[in-house]
């Protein structure tokens, strides 16, 4: 397995780990369903310990790149992901902290998509296809 296909199954746990919060919080049902018996703060921690995990893996490889002259280019597109990293951790921490509002947790999933597919095209920006030849 590569750093980056560790760092996708890493991320991959913490998307996973997305839907007990929700379990544990106040939009998993109406008001007679039953929450996961876990304080949302305490998974909470435990969703958010995955991004920041993530986020010093993709700073350490970026930084590791950076010592390759011929990796110059694979460093670049490292920086999307990064960035959208950032943006979708700092959506989870506003709406945490704001009550988690139905505005901002559709925002969120919609970043968390948005996260997963640039993920997916940065592990394909890795490859380079054979070119075809015309006979
Ligand atoms: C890379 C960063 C993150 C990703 C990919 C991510 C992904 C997800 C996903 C997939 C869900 C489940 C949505 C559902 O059940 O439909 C979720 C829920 C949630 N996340 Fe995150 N998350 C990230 C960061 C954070 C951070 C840093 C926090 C705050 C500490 C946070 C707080 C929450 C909360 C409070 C919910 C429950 C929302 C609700 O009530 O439905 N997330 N997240």
């Amino acid at each position: 397995m590569t750093t980056f296909e560790f760092q996708a199954a890493e991320i991959g746990t913490e998307v996973l780990t997305g839907p007990f919060v929700t379990g544990a919080g106040p939009h998993s049902g109406d008001i007679s369903v039953q929450r996961i018996d876990t304080p949302l703060t305490t998974i909470v921690r435990i969703h958010s310990l995955f991004v920041w995990a993530f986020l010093a893996l993709l700073v350490a490889l970026t930084w590791r790149l950076s010592k390759i002259a011929s990796s110059k280019e694979a460093q670049r597109s490292l920086y999307p992901l990064i960035g959208i990293t950032v943006v979708q951790g700092a959506i989870g921490y506003t709406q945490y902290f704001s009550g988690v509002p139905v505005l901002l947790v559709f925002v969120h999933i919609v970043g968390a998509t948005a996260l997963w597919c640039t993920l997916v095209w940065t592990y394909l920006s890795f490859f380079s296809r054979p070119q075809e030849t015309i006979s």
